[in-house]
């Protein structure tokens, strides 16, 4: 088995430093195109040899640590009564508006709404028998909360920010609603086998420090907490948050996500040397030429250090990428990466 994911998590030493992509499963792949030419997102994430099949595909090409199961933030929210299109963006089909709504949302049993993604857990893991282990992952109860509201993404959040101040008790309901049900939705994907998972606080980074304290962070705290005591690491990802990496280090994560907007190692002063730090390359740096786009590898990789750094882009990875540009990635990681010293030629 492959652990050097697992081994950065926990900040021990390492050959190389371990790479995945963030959407390493998705659009900018010819391979997964034919499959949703086949099949819809939906479809596509509720059939286990599906979502397996788009899991593998990354990995088929690019020899990445870690393997992230095909799946959507969004759809344990079906668990919580709520109706999911893709196009591909994401549309809820009655957001949240009043007091009635969210009193209304009772949580129906998971093995009910999702059994799929276990099931796909399981599968990935029988077929990748080893080679590398497979992440889980749920959003965190602010940005899933943030859809429910909005109905879908948004540029200015004014529903959910609406709600959290004019009636914070019913937002922190909401937000407890959440908690209760992915805490188990995550412990579901240990059990069927994923061995590290991780918290999309996606936008987390559109809080204020204050509010992410009050709103985001202590369920947060709960989740990891839980998901610690199951014996993964967990990974707490957002976007535009490198100033909430104070606040970030008390949610009790081995590893915190950091994106480009900070040079890593201010990044690791803010954090703390207790975590691991996972990033944090432009996903845009996949069009530079390719001698920059190693020299921007090289300068991550060495203002990381080598012990407790996992390499990846700041955010996913965009749709129009070239997936050789993907490859050149791979490469320079894994040569510049590497922390074990040649033996001396004689
Ligand atoms: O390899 C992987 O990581 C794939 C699994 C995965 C998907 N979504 C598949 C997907 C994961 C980990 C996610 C997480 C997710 N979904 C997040 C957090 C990550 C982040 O980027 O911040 C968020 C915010 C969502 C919500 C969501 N789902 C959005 C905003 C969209 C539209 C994306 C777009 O680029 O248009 C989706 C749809 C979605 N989820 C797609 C994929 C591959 C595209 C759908 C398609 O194939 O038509």
């Amino acid at each position: 088995m492959n652990d050097r994911f697992l081994r950065a998590c926990r900040r021990q030493p390492v050959d190389r430093a371990p790479l995945w992509i963030m959407r390493q499963a998705g659009r900018y792949l010819p391979e997964y195109r034919e499959l949703r030419a086949r099949v819809d997102f939906l479809t596509l994430c509720r059939t286990p040899e599906l979502a397996v099949e788009a899991s593998l595909q990354p990995l088929q090409r690019f020899d990445l640590d870690a393997s992230i199961i095909f799946s959507d933030i969004l759809l344990p929210l079906e668990a919580l009564g709520c109706e999911l299109t893709f196009d591909p963006a994401p549309k809820i089909a009655r957001p949240l508006k009043t007091v009635a709504d969210i009193a209304a949302l009772t949580p129906r049993p998971l093995a009910e709404v999702v059994p799929y993604v276990g099931e796909s857990i399981a599968l990935l893991r029988r077929e990748l028998a080893g080679r590398v282990p497979v992440i889980g992952f749920c959003g965190a109860p602010f940005t899933l909360a943030s859809y429910m509201v909005e109905g879908g993404g948004s540029k200015s959040f004014i529903l959910i920010k609406r709600l959290m101040f004019e009636q914070p008790k019913l937002a922190h309901v909401l937000f407890e609603k959440l908690t209760r049900t992915l805490i188990p939705y995550l412990e579901m994907q240990v059990d069927a086998g994923a061995r590290i998972v991780q918290i999309f606080d996606s936008w987390g980074g559109e809080l204020s420090p204050h509010d992410f304290e009050t709103f985001s962070l202590p369920y947060l705290q709960r989740m990891v907490s839980a998901l610690k005591a199951k014996g993964v690491p967990v990974i707490v990802f957002g976007t535009a948050m490198s100033t909430h990496l104070p606040l970030l280090r008390r949610t009790g994560a081995d590893v915190l996500g950091v994106d480009w907007r900070i040079e890593i190692d201010q990044a690791r002063a803010l954090a703390g040397p207790d975590v691991a730090l996972q990033g944090n390359l432009d996903p845009l740096a996949l069009f530079l030429p390719r001698a920059e786009l190693e020299a921007r590898v090289g300068d991550i990789l060495r203002r990381a250090g080598p012990v407790g750094h996992i390499f990846n882009l700041g955010h996913g990875i965009l749709p129009p990428t070239d997936p050789e540009a993907a490859k050149h990635l791979v490469e320079a990681v894994h040569r510049l990466g590497c922390h074990v010293t040649a033996p001396a030629s004689p």
